[in-house]
């Protein structure tokens, strides 16, 4: 019987095609909020994945973005982002993926991140170690945030009360830049594999950080809440690294949480 991770990595590909085939058809999109965009992929593609886990584990629960899903007693969850980077794939611009993870009793135990542009899987299992197309990948290895590369997003939902502007300036300040690429799970996932050093967001749902967070943990990295307390995958934060820059990382943090900034916004 195929495990966990080897069904989930079979519905991410099936699901990362039918993605790859509606964004070369530049399908419309609505809105679901103010600036909260969704397509027909984001739904088909949830269809998809909730029928074939259904099909697979009759018995788990299922939470998914787009509403699909539904609770058991079953002690199993899965994770669903069916698309993640809904605004990317709408605008045509290539960065976008399928995610999703398995949470039993309360504990991450599978998860996959899929990017059907560059066919790249990423996945990850509990004890098992984090692989990019089946190759074994760990985090980087730089010491100090002044050596770093980092990333961050900005929630579409209430973003007019999101503070991370005071975040993204003096992280860009301390480190050799910060990527804003549009996708959670893509910047989790490149994380763990060492192309970033750190990954920071506020107002996240648990479906944008279930697998990525697995990834990141699995590759020898480190998550936390912004403040360093324990990850809550209900967040709605996550601040997640290398575990070499964690410590330098929050205490930059709380510099900014205090008001105190090391570089000043310019003046217009
Ligand atoms: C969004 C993306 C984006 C992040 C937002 C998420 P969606 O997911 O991951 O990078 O900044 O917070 O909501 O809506 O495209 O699935
Ligand atoms: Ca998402
Ligand atoms: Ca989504």
């Amino acid at each position: 019987m195929p495990s966990y991770l080897e069904t989930a990595v079979e519905i991410a590909r099936e699901s990362g095609a039918l993605l790859a085939k509606l964004f070369d058809r530049h399908i419309p999109f609505e809105l679901k909020g103010d600036f909260d965009l969704v397509t027909e992929a984001d739904r088909s593609s949830e269809r998809l994945i909730i029928e074939r886990l259904k099909t697979h584990f009759p018995s788990h629960g299922i939470v998914a973005e787009e509403g699909g899903g539904h609770e058991t007693t079953s002690g199993f969850r899965w994770y669903v982002d069916p698309l993640d980077g809904t605004t990317n794939f709408a605008h045509g611009f290539p960065c976008f993926n399928t995610t999703l993870a398995l949470e039993q009793d309360g504990e991450l135990i599978a998860g996959v991140i899929y990017d059907p542009i560059r066919d790249e899987m990423f996945a990850a299992e509990r004890g098992a170690g984090a692989y990019l197309n089946h190759r074994r990948i760990k985090v980087s290895a730089a010491r100090r945030l002044e050596e770093s590369l980092v990333a961050t997003g900005f929630p579409s939902r209430k973003r007019h009360l999101n503070i991370n502007i005071y975040f993204y300036h003096q992280l860009a300040m301390a480190t050799h830049g910060v990527r804003r690429c549009g996708s959670a799970a893509i910047d989790l996932a490149y994380v763990a594999c060492g192309r970033l050093e750190a990954f920071w967001e506020f107002g996240l749902n648990p479906w944008d950080m279930a697998a990525g967070r697995l990834l990141v943990e699995e590759a020898g990295g480190r998550c936390s809440g912004m403040r360093g307390e324990p990850h809550q995958l209900r967040g709605p934060d996550l601040l997640a690294d290398n575990g070499l820059i964690h410590d330098e990382t929050l205490e930059l943090f709380s510099e900014i949480f205090r008001g105190e900034y090391r570089v000043p916004l310019p003046k217009i």
